[in-house]
């Protein structure tokens, strides 16, 4: 199906009759779209628009077809559609069996919804300042550990932070014996999820049947007997009520008909906020300092800010870190049943994929869209549908607030103590991992 244009509002009041199936796309292949979509996915999001405009289909291996989005008006009727329509567990199946079937990540609907009520109230906004003062104590120590004058990568560094302070304010692990233990369980844990190479089993023998095969079970069996041990002693500690971290009020959590929580719930919870908060926000930390870097006087504007106590350029430097380099480029949602969008009639089962790479890079949003303008954001904040790079509606990300807020501590203790400039002059590219798309160089610079 070659560029037809949707049929533009018609002029008798009538709407005129959307074209039914996918819009149009690049030509060539499968093999060779998820190719090209698997190293150079920005590049291929850009042709894409700039042959067929705002919406159009790839051709993804082991994801079907892509209707990729990249008009705010349609990315609107997505995020506030109906969520029995727009699935997004549907499209996660490949986490499954390592994050576990009650993932908030995993569940559509009214399953998914139960979850995510139980999971709200730890990440409210005000709850984040508790969280504040641990926050800062992790990221100075490691901090004051970097060598100075040398070329030293920060992306593995800001993993390092993100762990530490997931284990502290997540599962509230502090010191003592159970702590080696854990970290070294949830690092090899979190090897499955980022190396393509480890999921591949998932692959192969689909999400129902990997269990069966012995080195994964064994690889999931160390992590959950260490959680479990973390639950049980949590269940019966006599201070859970006072207790701040996550796990603890998982512990305290009940369902709406007064039930609490299992303890698969509470480990299959864990487990996905460790997955859906710690390379992330490690990688979005290292896309801040690799462009601040290479803005030195907006690096000096946010350190006099941040020595004077502001927050408000440290706010906007996140959020144009976020726009221009978001973690991820596209979120998803599978149809359940036909959908009318943008003048098409999609149908059951086609993945509708709305792009924060494009909708962050158009002009009409963006003037100069890239250029690193932390200022844009100074007088006018994101809007909903176009600044997006936690995704939208019932299924935006649940640690938006806490990964913002956590960026900014880490971020003022790192400018504090350091002058820093980059290892080379050029910038660095896009690289994909997993999901996310990392600095190619992990955010090599030298500390002074
Ligand atoms: C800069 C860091 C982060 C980025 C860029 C990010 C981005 C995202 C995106 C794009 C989604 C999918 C949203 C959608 O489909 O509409 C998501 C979902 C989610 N994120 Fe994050 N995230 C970050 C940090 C975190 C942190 C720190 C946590 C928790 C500690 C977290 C927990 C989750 C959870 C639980 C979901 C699933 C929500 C649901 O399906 O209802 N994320 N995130």
């Amino acid at each position: 199906m070659e560029a037809m244009a949707p049929v533009a509002a018609s002029t008798n009041g009538h709407s005129p009759r959307p074209i039914r199936g996918l819009p149009p796309g690049p030509r060539m292949g499968r093999v060779m779209q998820t190719a090209i979509w698997s190293r150079r996915a920005q590049w291929m999001l850009e042709q894409s628009r700039a042959r067929f405009g705002r919406m159009f289909t790839l051709q993804i291996a082991y994801e079907g077809d892509w209707v990729v989005i990249a008009d705010p008006d349609i990315v609107k009727q997505i995020f506030t559609g109906d969520p029995r329509v727009f699935h997004a567990g549907e499209g996660n199946q490949i986490l499954r069996p390592i994050l576990g079937e009650n993932s908030v990540l995993v569940l559509d609907e009214k399953k998914h919804i139960a979850q995510r009520k139980l999971l709200l109230p730890p990440f409210h906004g005000e709850r984040m300042q508790a969280y504040g003062e641990k926050m800062a104590e992790i990221a100075a120590r490691e901090i004051e550990s970097w060598p100075t004058g040398v070329p030293y990568k920060l992306r593995p560094r800001m993993q390092a932070i993100t762990l530490e302070i997931i284990l502290e304010t997540v599962f509230g692990v502090h010191g003592g014996e159970r702590m080696e233990p854990l970290r070294d369980a949830l690092r090899d844990f979190l090897d499955l999820t980022t190396n393509p190479l480890a999921l591949l089993p998932v692959l192969l023998v689909g999400p129902d049947r990997v269990s069966s095969i012995p080195a994964f079970r064994r690889r999931i069996g160390r992590v959950d007997e260490l959680i479990g041990q973390e639950i049980a002693e949590r269940r019966t500690a006599e201070d859970v009520a006072e207790r701040e971290d996550i796990l603890s009020m998982l512990v305290a959590a009940r369902h709406e008909d007064g039930s609490p929580m299992s303890d698969a719930e509470i480990r299959d919870e864990l487990l996905t906020l460790l997955v859906a908060g710690h390379e992330t926000t490690a990688t979005a930390l290292s896309w801040a300092m690799e462009r601040l870097v290479r803005h030195p006087e907006k690096l000096e504007r946010l350190r006099d800010e941040v020595e004077a106590g502001e927050d408000a350029y440290l706010t906007a430097t996140i959020q144009e870190t976020l726009r221009l380099r978001p973690v991820i480029v596209a979120v998803i949602r599978q149809l359940t049943e036909p959908v009318e969008l943008g003048g098409y009639e999609l149908p059951a089962g086609a993945r509708v994929t709305p792009s924060i790479h494009l909708i962050h890079r158009d002009p009409e949003i963006y003037p100069e869209p890239e250029r690193f303008l932390p200022e844009r954001f100074l007088d006018e904040p994101p809007g909903t549908y176009t600044w997006i790079p936690f995704g939208g509606g019932v299924r935006r990300c649940l640690g938006a607030a806490f990964a913002q807020f956590e960026m900014q501590v880490v971020l003022r203790e790192l400018v504090r103590r350091h002058e820093i400039t980059p290892a080379t002059p050029a910038s660095e590219r896009p690289f994909r991992r997993a999901i996310t798309e990392t600095p190619r160089h992990d955010a090599t610079v030298v500390l002074n």
